[in-house]
């Protein structure tokens, strides 16, 4: 068989084996078989030197026009086998996204850190600091740097959890404010959000750990016109623009003087109904003038400095401003009650 018909052959093979091969792995394998050093092609390409010297030329061209023919095929076959294998993956790999699934359960908010976000929202963009201290207390802080000393009547209406003579739950979230006013330079405005503990049975409107936001302003010449303007801030915020407040005089040991703070009905803005009692009015939180003896033993000199402090129970607001009738729905933990007030 002369050289033409034996590389006649090796295009007909090859050309008979691409059309045969199914994938771009089966030709990389067919690309070593004709090509590769043991191919028929590069066998002939190394008998060439049993040639007469003359012949050789025109042996090796043909051998290499092969060559590049049989590349031809090959790369032809290559990129049409990867069209079809790119079109078979995205077919089997087709994700419908539209098909239904088992949600994934998410929660939301508790009704009392919304009121809380709020609250602190409202009393952040009056230019108030966040201020947060220990819920296990020194008496010293809860007590004492507050105007209560030892054995006075205040103390019992306090309900306090001992840990021992010295350490308490606290009470109230006053002790922060303590502790700010003892490690800072007046001007001061904070507001105190925090967890508080009282030995009070559980019932509708009492659980003995509650939560409590108080808010503490210290400056020169701060007065209780201050105090007003910022709680009606506060009212209007959390329960409309016709909200109007009232103070009542009170008493607190650490503030004199001390007043309650009655908000107008958020249900009959003022007429009168079963939820304020037929008074138009709700009792919504404890302020007052910093006590002038509370200033000095806390280390600012009262005759240069004046401030006011309020005390606002977060549990309470919340079920005002979501008509909630019982504090325990508050702390039950129960998601179908929580997802109500989104
Ligand atoms: N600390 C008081 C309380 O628990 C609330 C309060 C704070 C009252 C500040 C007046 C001023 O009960």
């Amino acid at each position: 068989m002369g050289l033409s018909e034996q590389i006649q052959e090796i295009i007909d093979d090859a050309r008979r084996a691409v059309d045969a091969v199914a994938s771009t792995a089966a030709l990389e394998q067919e690309r070593v078989r004709l090509l590769g050093k043991k191919g028929a092609l590069t066998g002939l390409l190394r008998s060439m030197g049993q040639l007469p010297a003359e012949e050789r030329p025109a042996a090796g061209q043909m051998i290499n026009q092969a060559r590049e023919t049989i590349t031809q095929l090959l790369e032809g076959a290559e990129s049409a086998l990867a069209e079809k294998e790119l079109a078979q993956r995205l077919v089997d790999e087709k994700l419908d996204v539209t098909e239904p699934r088992q949600l994934m359960r998410v929660g939301v908010p508790h009704p009392t850190t919304m009121v809380l976000n709020e609250v602190l929202d409202c009393f952040i963009g009056m230019g108030f600091e966040v201020v947060e201290g220990p819920q296990v207390e020194l008496d010293h802080y809860n007590f004492e740097l507050l105007n209560i000393p030892k054995n006075h009547p205040a103390r019992d209406a306090q309900d306090t959890f001992y840990i021992d003579d010295n350490i308490v739950l606290r009470t109230h979230t006053s002790p922060v404010q303590a502790r700010t006013m003892l490690s800072r330079k007046p001007p001061i405005r904070i507001i105190c959000p925090g967890r508080v503990f009282r030995a009070d049975e559980v019932d509708a409107t009492h659980s003995p750990v509650f939560h409590q936001i108080e808010g503490l302003v210290i400056d020169r010449d701060v007065t209780m016109g201050d105090l007003r303007g910022t709680l009606a801030a506060f009212g209007k915020r959390l329960y409309g623009d016709d909200t109007r407040l009232r103070f009542r005089p009170s008493f607190f040991p650490f503030t004199e003087p001390s007043a309650e703070v009655d908000l107008t009905c958020f249900n009959c803005h003022g007429e009168g109904c079963r939820v304020c009692k037929g008074t138009g009015w709700i009792e919504v939180l404890g302020c007052g003038m910093v006590n002038p003896k509370v200033l000095d033993m806390c280390g600012i000199p009262s005759d240069e400095y004046t401030g006011f402090a309020f005390g606002i129970g977060l549990e309470r607001i919340t079920m005002l401003r979501y008509g909630i009738p019982d504090m325990r729905l508050l702390f039950e933990g129960d998601e179908r009650f929580a997802r109500q007030f989104r």
